[in-house]
């Protein structure tokens, strides 16, 4: 969804190169259009237009900007098409106060009306567009900055992190949250809001985490916090340990194959959580059933752990969408240890879903990002390791969020051969990504096509419904994922010569009957690319390509290491389409609407 930041420097340099900078590093949150406020000499400079940020950069050089602090948004369209009225900061009629919004304004109808029957002038289809218009109101009503602000989120509904700043009251930002991420950072230099850390880690990585409907304010001598009764807050002050360097593409050329390439250190600095989770696992004794709930990859991270605890520690589980988490929460008891998978933290759907299970069961996250909203919420938490992920594409945080489940259930079995080949986990991947050259080679044969179908069995369903999100979220041909036996109950119509079939199958148990399935949709005609063991001859003869995998894992550590294969025939075929993997269409990283 939308990035925004904001930055006030101590000293009277211009603040416009760091806002740049800053904002751009929050593109994967979207990038339908970039905007920059200024404040210099009694004036409010905004440049804006839509179109990524280097398109508008070359148009309007937005470095070039007066003031030394102001506020910059990329924006996700949710209200209105991308367009250069539509970009923010948006503005009052007078344009005394600017604001950049994250979020969705759900009564904003209703507002405009009455702003307007009051006079207001809108130039924009915009929800937040009544925000600015509001906080002019509150001040024309002899209101300052700060307490406008606190009346406009007493009328407005819905989800939001804000920052605005003011003609009249000048040398100051003033931001808030609800239910959309926000974090506060002190540099050396000046202050800084972000909807997420990449932004500023450059700048700071001491950061504060506002909570909800607390107000903000920067100026250049500090940052004061207030709660909803206007009382001053002492927040917690939390360094962050992830580097800048680690928010940057280091000489590949996207950030999806950096982060695909980072998969093995991922998972080993996952791995470290073991003690925390033992402790969790000791704490939330007498559970009777868990439920999983996320959504995209994290959901298939999800579904994983429904295979992996119920066959090795025998607890009954569920995985639940989190969007569909409320029709079906009605037999939680507080036996039900509730689990939440994210890598951003910030996942409205999830969210929801976290404060309905919080009313009934123990709930633990697993997140990647350390701080976010889902992190304060659940009772337990781990932390996945996988480092900052700026690629749209989930790669390195889902093999960090199998990790931390496959940690979980071997420590709930108590499997300890399970733990020990874990360990091997890193090296496997490495030894699989020797292979990216022939995969490169292999996906350029399977590009001309506009649907995939992807099977995997027990195990390895989760990783054929994850293959096939990978290749349409990024490639943008059609992908499907299916239970390997399932394919006969229907889909199998569609199988004919123009139709690849991704096979996943490695040794173990289900190796014979998904073996048939392969026969039968090569005997329909379908180019099947296998998935297997190095050591699986006959799977060379039957399959049109083979995909071998050298290090010789089994069906239940496969997960761990076959997503890999998958994940480069998506980023291969989608460089061969000449598409922008980190950038897919209509996507964002951070989904903070429902
Ligand atoms: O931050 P989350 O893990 O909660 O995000 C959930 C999904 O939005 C996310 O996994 C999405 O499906 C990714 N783009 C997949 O690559």
């Amino acid at each position: 969804m939308c990035g925004i930041v904001g930055c006030i420097l101590k000293n009277d340099d211009d603040v416009a190169p760091i806002l740049f900078d800053c904002i751009s590093k929050l593109e994967y949150r979207g990038y339908d259009s970039i905007g920059l406020a200024t404040y210099s000499e009694n004036k409010i400079h905004i440049k804006k237009d839509k179109g990524k940020i280097k398109e508008v950069d070359d148009k309007l050089n937005l470095t070039d900007m007066p003031g030394n602090f102001g506020i910059a948004h990329v924006r996700w369209a949710t209200h209105g098409d991308p367009s250069k009225l539509n970009s923010h900061p948006h503005v009052d009629e007078k344009r005394n106060v600017a604001v950049v919004h994250n979020g969705i304004i759900e009564n904003y109808l209703e507002i405009k009306e009455n702003l307007i029957s009051e006079g207001h002038v809108f130039k924009s289809d915009t929800d937040t567009e009544v925000i600015p218009h509001l906080i002019e109101k509150f001040m024309n009503e002899g209101f300052d900055l700060e307490h406008a602000v606190r009346k406009t989120i007493d009328i407005i509904h819905g989800a939001y992190a804000i920052a605005a700043i003011s003609t009249d009251e000048p040398d100051k930002i003033v931001a808030t949250r609800k239910d959309s991420p926000l974090i506060v950072g002190i540099g050396e230099e000046g202050y800084y809001l972000a909807s997420d850390s990449p932004a500023i880690l450059k700048y700071a990585r001491d950061i504060i985490y506002p909570e909800k409907g607390e107000i903000v304010v920067l100026d250049k001598n500090g940052v004061v916090v207030h709660d909803e009764f206007d009382n001053v807050v002492n927040k917690e002050i939390e360094t962050i340990n992830w580097t800048p360097e680690m928010a940057e593409k280091e000489g590949y050329d996207h950030f999806m194959i950096k982060e695909i390439n980072e998969q093995s250190t991922a998972v080993r600095n996952t791995l470290t959580q073991k003690e925390n989770i033992q402790e969790i696992i000791d704490d939330i004794d007498d559970i009777q059933r868990i439920c999983f709930v996320a959504c995209g990859t994290s959901y298939h991270a999800a579904l994983s752990g429904k295979y992996l605890i119920e066959s090795l520690a025998g607890v009954p589980t569920d995985v639940i969408l989190a969007s569909e988490f409320k029709y079906s929460a009605k037999t939680l008891n507080d036996k039900t240890l509730v689990v939440f998978i994210s890598q951003s933290g910030e996942t409205a759907d999830s969210l929801k879903a976290l404060d309905v299970a919080n009313e009934t069961s123990k709930t633990l996250a697993i997140v990647n990002v350390a701080g976010s909203s889902m992190t304060r919420r659940a009772k337990y938490v781990i932390q996945t390791q996988a480092g900052p992920e700026i690629g749209v594409a989930a790669t390195k945080t889902y093999v960090a969020q199998l990790t931390s489940i496959y940690l979980f259930a071997a420590l709930l079995a108590k499997d300890d051969e399970l733990l020990k080949e874990l360990d091997k986990v890193p090296d496997y991947i490495d030894e699989t990504l020797e292979s990216k050259e022939l995969i490169k080679q292999l996906s350029k044969r399977y590009n001309y096509t506009n649907d995939f179908f992807y099977l995997g069995r027990g195990f390895t369903y989760p990783t054929a419904l994850e293959g096939a999100l990978k290749l349409k979220e990024i490639s943008y041909i059609h992908g499907e994922g299916y239970a390997a036996g399932e394919l006969k109950h229907g889909p199998l119509a569609l199988i004919d010569k123009r139709t690849p079939v991704v096979v996943i199958v490695p040794p173990g148990d289900a190796h014979r009957k998904t073996m048939s399935n392969l026969e039968e949709v090569k005997s329909r005609g379908a180019n099947v690319l296998a998935i297997g063991s190095a050591s699986d001859d006959a799977l060379k003869t039957k399959a049109s390509d083979v995909i071998s995998i050298n290090p010789e894992v089994n069906e239940l550590i496969a997960p761990l290491v076959y997503i890999v294969p998958l994940q480069l025939v998506a980023y291969y075929i989608t460089i061969e389409k000449e598409y922008d993997p980190d950038k897919p269409r209509n996507l964002a990283k951070c989904v903070t609407v429902e």
